[in-house]
């Protein structure tokens, strides 16, 4: 089974106004997309709602985080559930930011993700290593620790509503892009890690995306990659090259 080329744009906590945003969407609304990509675009909460109203078919909105509860007292969080009833079908989970920035150990994010797809979200789970885990060469090790925990909570037909993005850490909003070798190499070894943790069918068919540093310049040549089946796109999903992001397959 062929899989699906998968571009997110990320907006993290921009755009700060009404009119970016409305900028932002016009853009994308009169672009011509590659229909055989799935786009996704991840606003800030408050603009979720919005977003989905206004922007075109075939673009898919997804939350940028969820907690691991459904309701009750926990200021602050949204809950899986409410993301589904409001008709939001994407959540990025484990993302660095969470981990290093709030503290979320890959347990918090593994119950995350089994919450959310517990409310039929799809999720975007992040994994990647930091600069000093990479010289060290631990690599690896800790993409492998990341996942684990997921795939300890998962079922294996829950796999389908996952898609794996590899960030290593050094790479996300530093323009310092990983190369295609490093890309690959840690891409291939998430799908070999998925085929013995998990089975060969779930390897094959799961989407593993890069993010860091991803713009309209370095897109084409990642993109020929056979492990990178998409970008998970920060800084250039609010300018109009994520149209060329999206369309890198052309
Ligand atoms: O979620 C997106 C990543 O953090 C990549 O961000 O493209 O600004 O490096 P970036």
């Amino acid at each position: 089974m062929s899989r699906q080329f998968f571009v997110g744009g990320n907006f993290k906590m921009n755009p700060c106004s009404q009119a970016e945003k409305i900028a932002l969407v016009k853009i994308l609304n009169e672009a011509d997309l590659d229909p055989s990509t799935e786009v996704i675009l991840a606003p800030p909460s408050l603009y979720l709602i919005p977003l989905l109203e206004t922007v075109k078919k075939g673009i898919k909105v997804s939350a940028q985080n969820c907690f691991n509860k459904n309701s009750g007292a926990y200021t602050g969080e949204i809950s899986p559930t409410q993301l589904a009833n409001a008709g939001i079908p994407f959540v990025i989970l484990g993302h660095s930011e969470r981990r290093t920035l709030f503290h979320e150990t890959s347990e918090l994010v593994a119950e995350k993700t089994r919450a959310a797809l517990d409310a039929s979200l799809s999720v975007i789970l992040c994994v990647g290593e930091t600069l000093q885990e990479r010289e060290s060469g631990q690599t690896t090790a800790v993409v492998e620790s990341q996942l684990k925990a997921v795939v300890d909570l998962l079922k294996e037909n829950d796999w389908s509503k996952v898609v794996i993005a590899y960030e290593p850490v050094w790479a996300i909003g530093t323009g310092k892009v990983a190369t295609p070798a490093q890309a690959q190499e840690t891409q291939a070894e998430i799908r070999s890690y998925l085929s013995k943790a998990v089975s060969p069918s779930v390897a094959a068919n799961t989407r593993i995306i890069y993010g860091g540093s991803v713009n309209a310049k370095n897109c084409r040549e990642l993109a020929t990659l056979p492990d990178v089946d998409g970008f998970l796109v920060g800084g250039a999903s609010l300018k109009p090259e994520f149209v060329d992001i999206v369309n890198s397959r052309r």
